[in-house]
Formats: C-alpha cells, sequence, structure tokens
C-alpha cells in the first residue's frame, strides 16, 4: 500500500505564538490517523518551535522552499542542511506560488529536488495548470512537461523517496475544488507518466492533491484510488479542520 501523507502549508502565516497554539491544538485533538503521515510546513522563523512541540508526536515537520545551493553568497535562501538541523524531514518545492511570484522554473526544482534528496529530504514536488491552460485543454501537455522537467535525472531510487503534489493553480486558496473525478483524471495521468520513468517507484510514489481541500470535500477526493493525500493550505491553519481533513484519510 502506498503512504498516504495529509500536509499543511503554512505559507505566510505563522508567528512563534500562532505556531505554539496551532501546533497544541493538533496534539490536543484527534490529529493521529491509522492510514496518513501527518506534516506541517511552518514558516522558517517557526520551524525550530514546531519542531520542539512536536518532537516525540506523529507530526513531521517540512520547510515550504529551499535554496538549490550548499551554501555560499546567497541572501535570503536557506539551505537543506539548515532545515535538517531545525528538525525538517520534508521540503514543498516548486509551489504554483513561487513559480509565479519568484519565477520558479521546472529547471530550478529539479535542482532543489536533486540536493534535497542529497541531503535526506523528501521533496514534495508541486505541479499544476492554471485556468487559461486547462480551458484550452493544455493540462495533460503542462503537467506532463513539469513532471518530466523536475524530476529530470532523479534515479529509480530518488523516485521513490519523492512526494508530487498536484495542484492546479486555479484551485489554490480560490474555494473552487477540482471534483473528484476531475483531480483523480490528472493522478492517473501523473501515475501514467511515472510509470514511463521507472514502473515500482510509480507504484510507490504518493500524488497528493492540493487546491482549497476543506473537510467537506477531503473524503471524496482522498477516496480516488490515485489520490494519496492532500497538500491543504487555508483549512491547515485551523487546528479543527485540518484534524477534520486528517480522519478524512
Ligand atoms: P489552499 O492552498 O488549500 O489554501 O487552496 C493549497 C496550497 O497552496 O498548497
Amino acid at each position: 500500500m502506498r503512504r498516504m501523507i495529509i500536509a499543511g502549508n503554512w505559507k505566510l502565516f505563522g508567528t512563534i505564538a500562532e505556531t505554539e497554539n496551532l501546533c497544541k491544538g493538533l496534539l490536543n485533538g484527534k490529529s493521529r490517523s491509522e492510514r496518513a503521515e501527518v506534516l506541517v510546513c511552518p514558516p522558517y522563523t517557526a520551524l525550530a518551535a514546531a519542531s520542539s512541540l512536536l518532537a516525540d508526536s506523529h507530526i513531521a515537520v517540512g520547510g515550504q522552499d529551499m535554496s538549490e545551493y550548499e551554501g555560499g553568497a546567497y541572501t535570503g535562501e536557506i539551505s537543506a542542511e539548515m532545515l535538517l538541523t531545525v528538525g525538517a524531514t520534508f521540503v514543498i518545492l516548486g509551489h504554483s506560488e513561487r513559480r509565479q511570484y519568484h519565477a520558479e522554473t521546472d529547471q530550478l526544482v529539479n535542482a532543489k529536488a536533486v540536493r534535497a534528496l542529497a541531503s535526506g529530504l523528501t521533496p514534495i514536488i508541486c505541479v499544476g495548470e492554471t485556468l487559461e491552460e486547462r480551458e484550452s485543454g493544455r493540462t495533460e501537455d503542462v503537467v506532463g512537461a513539469q513532471i518530466a522537467g523536475t524530476l529530470k535525472d532523479l534515479s529509480a531510487e530518488d523516485l521513490k523517496k519523492t512526494v508530487v503534489a498536484y495542484e492546479p493553480v486555479w484551485a489554490i486558496g480560490t474555494g473552487k475544488t477540482a471534483t473528484p473525478e476531475m483531480a483523480e483524471a490528472v493522478h492517473r495521468f501523473i501515475r501514467e507518466r511515472l510509470v514511463a520513468l521507472d514502473n515500482e517507484a510509480a507504484e510507490m510514489l504518493p500524488i497528493l492533491y492540493g487546491g482549497s481541500v476543506k473537510p467537506n470535500n477531503a473524503a471524496g477526493l482522498l477516496s480516488q484510488p490515485n489520490i494519496d493525500g492532500a497538500l491543504v493550505g487555508g483549512a491547515s491553519l485551523k487546528a479543527d479542520d485540518f484534524i477534520a481533513i486528517i480522519n478524512a484519510a
């Protein structure tokens, strides 16, 4: 059976006080799932606090991005090693907000993924089409190119340690979710592309869905055969909502 992962992407939210509240809310609630691993990705400044609050719990911690470099004169950047030293085990890479506002390309995301894997972090590589791309019938072309570009040169062993998140850009933060059938169709397409890279890795690699996942739509999405979890933005900032999504898994 493939791993199932419910991940919270806090984005630009989470002071230390808010992080403490949210982590305590998760620990005090029924946030443990038989089926799914649980992960939160706070901003960098809150990672250490989250890690220490969640130490020895069932909840893992991840970064929202990282540099492709090990170190050097790169003001404002953070390295894989730095994430590891504050207890992160995962890192989100190539989120559409990074692609849109920071001009991140598939090539850059690929370099980051290579670095993350070499350092021992599990990359969660995000792909997804814009509304215009979907409406012009180009979803598979766009997602296929993102998969090829971001996973380029990863060995079969690397792919087995990688997670992909399908996040249609038009569904992120908009309240518009892909229907379970729409999402499943793209997840199945991604799985087929992975099979072409390596059969065994394709079977193992979890593909998460992201984009306005809420307590009321999570069960439908997560019941699809190729949807192996969720990358949750807005709803991961409320302990009760995030717990409800975990329980839907
Ligand atoms: P959302 O964000 O759940 O608020 O739509 C998802 C994401 O960007 O990962």
